[in-house]
């Protein structure tokens, strides 16, 4: 990939990739902050998107016909849905969907977007591979490739996230991941989205949340930093 688009929604997601950046040059564009630069000597435009799916689509499509960007990273925390999953554990994307689309009363099925022939995006084959890979290498046993379930919603609260699961068989959720994967598809461009486990979107996922965020960004920032090797 000439160059790669690497994106994370929150200050915390992004700090120690912007750290690891050589020769730097920040833009703006719709609000948005784009540091262009070369990362292990890779081109890469990394961006903070700010928060929800209209944030993380519009931050995605300057990426793609801005700056050329010809693969797209993910890289965050999230809640976990799985019950097998902790809090530290690591989810990269098979696919995602977004589980806040409701068209139920015209028949639609939940987290379908009508008169469209795909609602559930897969991520890239061989992103997933590089990135299953790097995370075996560096947390062993604690990387689960699965489906992310994204919404404007924070979740916190337990029989929310159980339906969640029974619904969809989500691996996690967060609030960004399903608006790249869709805005991906729509351009032919490859994504993968790497989300480690800062809560279990139950009752106490926003003290979990407060506590475990940084470490969690942390992780899913190694995995990227290993991956890229392989890039
Ligand atoms: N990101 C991290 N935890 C989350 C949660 N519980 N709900 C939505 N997004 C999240």
């Amino acid at each position: 990939f000439a160059t790669i688009g690497i994106i994370g929604a929150m200050e915390e997601e992004i700090n120690l990739l912007l750290a690891g950046m050589d020769d730097k040059q920040t833009e703006q564009h719709a609000g948005i902050t784009y540091h262009r630069g070369f990362f292990q000597g890779k081109k890469v435009v990394l961006t903070r998107s700010g928060v929800g799916k209209v944030n993380a689509a519009v931050c995605t499509q300057i990426l793609i016909d801005r700056y050329r960007a010809e693969a797209i990273l993910f890289t965050g925390v999230a809640g976990a849905v799985d019950p097998k999953l902790n809090i530290g554990d690591i989810v990269i994307s098979a696919s995602s969907l977004q589980h806040d689309v409701d068209v139920t009363a015209l028949g639609f099925p939940r987290g379908t977007i009508p008169y469209q022939d795909v609602s559930e995006y897969a991520a890239d084959a061989f992103l997933i591979a590089a990135a299953s890979e790097a995370g075996e290498r560096i947390f062993p046993g604690r990387c689960y490739q699965g489906k992310v379930l994204s919404g404007d919603q924070f979740i916190a609260e337990r029989g929310v996230v159980q339906s969640l699961y029974e619904q969809f068989g989500g691996a996690c959720t967060e609030m960004e991941g399903a608006a790249v994967a869709q805005t991906c598809f729509m351009n032919g461009i490859p994504h993968v989205i790497i989300r480690s486990m800062s809560d279990k979107a139950d009752g106490s996922a926003h003290v979990n949340f407060a506590e475990f965020t940084v470490e969690a960004s942390n992780r899913s920032y190694a995995i990227i930093e290993e991956m890229m090797k392989s890039l």
